[in-house]
């Protein structure tokens, strides 16, 4: 494999660059399909977007959690590229599809493909990238990760339309909240460690415990991009900061500052969330509201809670230098900027 153990010792790099270092070699593996199967010889506006979108990088996460999860398992054989490569595909196509719903304009340090192309494209080329993520999971021949990764599909639309629906309703709950995140990105980050288990033949027990950490790892990761929304460095991770206030999404910061309004803040929030009636200074004004409640910290807090489940759920299989990786990934998330 790729030399775990030589890296993994090195606690100076971040998790995820620990991560990226141990499994290089299937890394890059993951790339090459990956540019190999974005390609269309037939409708040249495809390599344009894909190409537009994938050689912008991202972080890679969940086709780094697919390889680790197979790789800790003893897994040997090469489907586990097909399906790092699988999952990281349905990750493009929902972003195509998401930013032309949040009518976002940054993605990955780049101009979104619905502003550069347009809607059309964005919404054609997510179907495309789709429809090639389950020719390649088919690949495998394995009918327990065709059945986690459709699952995991369906799941991530159900959460997008039912922030849809929560969207601009200040009655949205902490539940619904965890409702929708778990859905639109905590399914794929669990499905992505749950195949990799899959594939390695592991027990039921660890199959459960590697799905566990995805869907923990990934709410907590959703929650800290939620508080980015409010407070990231634009330039740092790529996308405008401000979309899910100009958005009316009720994220996490906001719920929590609904909950603790004063009757003025409560009408300040029915005037920009339910009603859309947003002004210049608006977003500031909400920021330093959140911060009066200090809603932030108390989003790491709990940020932080769902790291620790993660982490307890890793720790139920055997031990591996990619085990700790992935265990200090889990804090990593809560602490990252980017
Ligand atoms: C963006 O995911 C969508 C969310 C679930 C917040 P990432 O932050 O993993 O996006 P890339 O792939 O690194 O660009
Ligand atoms: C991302 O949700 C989830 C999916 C792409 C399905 P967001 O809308 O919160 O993520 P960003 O901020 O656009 O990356
Ligand atoms: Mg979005
Ligand atoms: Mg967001």
């Amino acid at each position: 494999m790729d030399g775990a153990g030589e890296t993994a010792g090195n606690k100076a790099m971040a998790p995820q660059d620990r991560l990226s270092a141990e499994l290089a070699e299937d890394m890059a593996a993951v790339n090459a399909l990956i540019r190999a199967r974005m390609a269309s010889e037939h409708a040249p506006r495809i390599p344009e977007v894909t190409a537009h979108l994938v050689e912008a990088g991202g972080k890679r996460l969940r086709p780094l959690l697919t390889l680790a999860a197979a790789r800790m398992l003893g897994y040997a054989g090469q489907d586990h590229v097909k399906l790092a490569a699988t999952v990281e595909f349905i990750h493009t196509a929902t972003l195509l599809h998401d930013d032309v719903v949040d009518e976002s304009q940054r993605r990955r340090g780049r101009p979104t493909a619905n502003l550069l192309w347009d809607n059309k494209s964005s919404v054609l080329v997510g179907d495309y990238l789709f429809a090639r993520s389950f020719q390649l999971m088919v690949e495998t021949g394995n009918l327990r990760v065709l059945d986690i990764l459709a699952n995991a599909s369906a799941t991530i639309a159900e959460g997008e339309v039912l922030q849809l629906t929560a969207a601009q309703d200040l009655r949205t709950d902490e539940a619904i909240y965890l409702q929708v995140i778990r859905g639109k990105t905590a399914a794929l980050f669990a499905a992505a460690t749950e195949v990799g288990g899959e594939i390695a033949k592991a027990s039921a027990a660890q199959i459960t415990a590697l799905r566990d950490y995805g869907d923990a790892l990934g709410i907590a990761f959703q929650i800290v991009d939620d508080m980015l929304d409010y407070g990231g460095s634009a330039a740092v991770i790529g996308k405008n900061t401000g979309d899910d206030f100009r958005e009316r999404k009720l994220t996490l910061p906001l719920i929590k500052a609904v909950a603790r309004a004063t009757p003025e803040e409560r009408a300040f929030w029915t005037r920009v969330i339910e009603k859309g009636d947003q002004r210049d200074g608006d977003l500031e004004e909400a920021m330093t509201v959140l911060q009066r409640h200090d809603t932030i910290s108390a989003c790491r807090a709990d940020a932080l809670a769902w790291a620790d489940r993660a982490k307890v759920a890793i720790g139920k299989l055997p031990p591996h230098p990619l085990r700790d990786i992935l265990s200090s990934l889990a804090e990593f998330v809560v602490s990252r900027v980017a």
